[in-house]
């Protein structure tokens, strides 16, 4: 929606509507539908103030209360993102980072309106999707959900997602709003972000989902920006999302994260879930009678639902639509083509790849990734799927009949690490077991109210969701006192040397820390942040009885989670390999190994380490030394640490989480049946230290403050402008064919309002059909305020025979050329000369032409 419109729209600023005012609609802004509003302001006229606050708050867990004697149906809410968890089996779509690594829109489209679909079989009318935040740092827990670093990227796939569920009825519901770019302590810790970075770098996917979209939800964040929680920010909900960008949909409270009534409904926050512990009849109507919250306000957050139901049909039809099949195949198949071009080609030496199925006739699958499959990441994301195909099936299927598929796990799981770390009681003549003593208070002060002898440390398990997506139970709503415990034991390793000690301690949605010492020393401090769901610490140890303790609290947070749960295994470095894996490793052809994190590892709730977890970098390396031949699939949400095999390992794939349909499209793409054509969305690093947020992404101890000191310079924008190379650039993939960038030129459209079109020619000019990504950065002139040394301005996916040449077009507007002024509150590009850069990655885009702006421009 790109023309200038002049309508009347009863505009809320700052919470209080100004009614029937004229006011100019900037491009790019929804529209409202005027027999819509007629329709909405006739129910609301009818409604009680009663009514209309009981509206705003959500029950049964899940669902928007309705008002059924004037039509209007309560409304279901479900996860989300990339598969519907509405008490059934269902599709599982490959994670948010994937489906932005295919650079694919009309796909991201497509899926948008299978997971669509999904939702009306099921009777869904919001669905709680896509995952809208900025890929800031390798190790926040759900990178994976969301859509990488670049704001471009992010926005292009954003809308076009957007736009497939809405076209089905069903509101998409684009979280969380804004910068939950970390998940430790994320109740509480305040983003600090300048204007600049918030309007250039994590805004404008929140801000496409609204002016081109017009999604129809937003929901917001646990975190604080700049010193307000987000379901109480009256300046990013009030002046920027629904004053400065015309959101007319409904804004809704994370689960439990609304903090404080009376700023809440002053600040913006339309609808409060999972329940209205805030927004409900006992204390949000004296604050009305009291007129501390105007009617006014009230009325336009019911106005919002009613407007939002009407809009998709809710008020006419019922949303359970029983014609779409519970099992959607052609969800199915977008499933698959999501999985296949997302895999990125990080690197492919000797042509190991794609394998020659005449040539390979044994193949050994390695490694804790293989099997079973990990469509997705932990957490709320948690769907369960029909089937799921994991790399072992995938490769098994393809290849099995005419060659022999081999597989070991290579590694043992970490509970069986816990349970054979043997403990006794004391340094000599002690019982088997650890001493644990149980405190009724988080401090582990005064007495234990318990004091017992347990066989290892293995308390509890994560929280498993997959019952909860089958509709099998709901969490207990019940309040979790706070506690906390401390084991003692005495372990005499088997062997002298380094040992790795693995720690796993959770409580999902609940607040937990631990320290640990050995022989009195502290070698693991989490106790005021816990940096990631599982961590481990190398400890030198001789063949003595060591004295091990483990100190662990968890209190209640202000969501309502799963139970405590804490494990601990020790283990010679050098015993991780199981041998009977690197045996079939050296008999084979090729060595497939699955490495990379899972639901326990990396996932909502905790962060994630850089490092691969315990033992794979070991069973990596040691695969290598029997068999050069080794291919290395990653899962993960982003960039890992592969600095200890890399440079031996011929051929890696990164697989992100690849869905249900993982494995297929892994075995399609290893045979060379499916050509990669997956771009990165972010830059992987070589170490966490090189990445830009690297000092500013931990608070400093004792504060809750994490400052984004770097500005605008996150991702490729700051290694660019640190000169720091990284691992694999944003933008990077691998094909196994070859494509020639070729004839630039760049085409005024309109100069007045800085329109121009960007063309070239792309050759394939290898032997295979393939896609790449054409990717135009822009460079602005040098001097003025600092900008990055390019910026993602445009891209499109081109799929070409050999030998074909295709000519493609990449529009630019203001906007690609223009830095948000904070001073004067606006886009804003100056005048000067601009180079336009093209390539199939951002340290590849060496193709180049120039445009002139003669004056400086707005931009909106
Ligand atoms: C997550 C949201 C999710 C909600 C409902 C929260 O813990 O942060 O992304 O939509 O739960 O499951």
């Amino acid at each position: 929606m790109r023309a200038l419109l002049i309508a009347m729209v009863l505009l809320p600023a700052m919470g209080q509507p100004a009614m029937g005012q004229p006011i100019v609609v900037a491009a790019g802004t929804p529209t409202p539908d005027e027999g819509v509003e007629q329709r909405i302001e006739s129910i609301l006229s009818r409604m009680t103030i009663e009514e209309k606050i009981d509206m705003l708050g959500g029950v049964r867990g899940s669902d928007v209360p309705g008002v059924p004697r004037l039509g209007v149906p309560s409304m279901v809410t479900a996860d989300g993102p990339f598969g519907v968890r509405h008490g059934s089996r269902s599709n599982v779509m490959a994670g948010g980072i994937a489906l932005a690594a295919t650079w694919n829109t009309a796909l991201a489209e497509q899926v948008g309106r299978e997971v669509g679909r999904d939702a009306r079989a099921r009777g869904v009318h919001f669905l709680i999707s896509p995952g809208t935040n900025i890929y800031r740092s390798p190790l926040n827990g759900r990178n994976f959900e969301y859509l990488g670093e670049d704001p471009w990227l992010a926005s292009r796939v954003v809308v076009s997602f957007v736009v497939g569920v809405q076209s089905q009825g069903v509101a998409a519901t684009a979280k969380h709003y804004v910068a939950n770019d970390s998940e430790f302590a994320r109740h509480t810790l305040d983003a600090r972000i300048d204007e600049r970075a918030l309007r250039e770098i994590y805004l404008p996917p929140f801000e496409a989902a609204v002016r081109e979209a017009r999604v129809g939800a937003i929901m917001s964040s646990y975190n604080l920006v700049n010193g307000e929680h987000m379901s109480q920010n009256g300046h990013l909900n009030l002046e920027v999302l629904k004053r400065d960008w015309r959101f007319d949909g409904v804004l809704m409270s994370d689960w439990d994260s609304t903090y404080d009534t009376l700023a809440a409904a002053k600040g913006g926050l339309d609808l409060e879930m999972p329940s209205g512990k805030h927004f409900n009849r006992e204390t949000l109507l004296p604050l009305v009678e009291a007129g501390k919250v105007s009617r006014a306000t009230i009325d336009d957050k019911a106005r919002r639902i009613l407007r939002t139901a009407a809009r998709f049909g809710w008020l006419d039809r019922s949303q359970l639509d029983t014609s779409i099949p519970i099992l959607n195949a052609q969800g199915r198949a977008a499933a698959l083509q999501t999985a296949r071009e997302g895999i990125v080609l990080l690197k492919n030496e000797r042509s190991v790849l794609p394998l020659d199925s005449s040539r390979v006739k044994r193949i050994a699958v390695i490694g804790p990734g293989a099997y079973p499959a990990v469509p997705h990441g932990g957490g709320s994301v948690t769907v369960a799927p029909f089937h799921a195909v994991s790399f072992l099936e995938g490769i098994s299927a393809r290849a099995g009949m005419t060659s022999t598929v081999q597989y070991a796990r290579g590694i043992p799981e970490l509970r069986r690490v816990s349970r054979a770390t043997v403990f006794e009681t004391a340094a000599s003549a002690g019982e088997a077991g650890v001493t644990v003593e149980l405190f009724d208070n988080a401090e582990l002060a005064g007495k234990p109210v318990s004091t017992t002898v347990a066989k290892y440390i293995d308390q509890g398990a994560p929280l498993d969701l997959i019952p909860l997506a089958l509709g099998e139970f709901q969490p207990s709503r019940a309040e979790l006192r706070p506690q906390s415990t401390r084991w003692t034991g005495f372990h005499t390793p088997v062997r002298s040397g380094a040992q790795d000690i693995v720690v796993q301690a959770g409580g999902f949605g609940r607040n937990v820390g631990y320290r640990l010492y050995v022989d009195d020393r502290l070698v693991l401090d989490r106790w005021n942040l816990k940096k990631a769901a599982l961590e481990t610490t190398r400890v030198d140890m001789d063949t003595s009885a060591h004295e091990v303790v483990l100190e662990y609290h968890c209190e209640p947070a202000a969501i309502d989670g799963g139970a405590p749960f804490v494990r601990l295994g020790i283990l010679p470095r050098d015993a991780w390999v199981e041998t009977s894996a690197l045996e079939l490793a050296a008999e084979a052809d090729v060595v497939v190994v699955a490495a990379g994190f899972d639901t326990t590892t990396e996932t909502e709730g905790w962060d994630r380490t850089f490092a691969l977890p315990p033992g794979q970098d070991e069973l990596i390396e040691a695969v290598l030394a029997r068999n050069p031949n080794t291919v290395v699939l990653l899962t993960s949400g982003g960039g890992t640490d592969m600095s200890r095999w890399l440079e031996r390992t011929p051929a890696v794939l990164q697989t992100w989480y690849p869905g249900q349909e993982g494995g297929t499209a892994v075995a399609e793409v290893l045979f060379g049946d499916v050509n990669p054509s997956g771009h990165l969305p972010a830059t992987f690093e070589r170490r966490w230290e090189d990445n830009p947020v690297h000092d500013s992404y931990y608070p400093q101890p004792g504060s809750l403050h994490a400052e984004y000191r770097e500005g605008v310079f996150v991702g490729y924008r700051g290694y660019e402008t640190k000169d720091t190379k990284p691992l694999f650039a944003f933008g990077h993939g691998l094909s196994y064919t070859r494509f020639k960038y070729d004839a630039p030129t760049i085409r005024p459209m309109s100069e007045e309002e800085g329109r121009f079109v960007v063309e070239f020619d792309v050759t394939n000019i290898g032997e295979r059909a393939g896609a790449t990504v054409a990717q135009v950065y822009v460079s602005p002139p040098p001097g003025g305020v600092p900008r990055p040394r390019k910026e993602l301005k445009g891209f499109a996916k081109i799929l070409l025979q050999p030998g074909k040449t295709q000519r493609v077009s990449i529009p630019l507007d203001a906007r690609s050329f223009a830095y948000y002024d904070p001073r004067r509150k606006q886009w804003r590009a100056d005048p000067g000369l601009y180079r336009v850069l093209i390539g199939d990655a951002s340290d590849h885009a060496d193709l180049m032409t120039n445009v002139t702006l003669g004056r400086a421009l707005r931009a909106h």
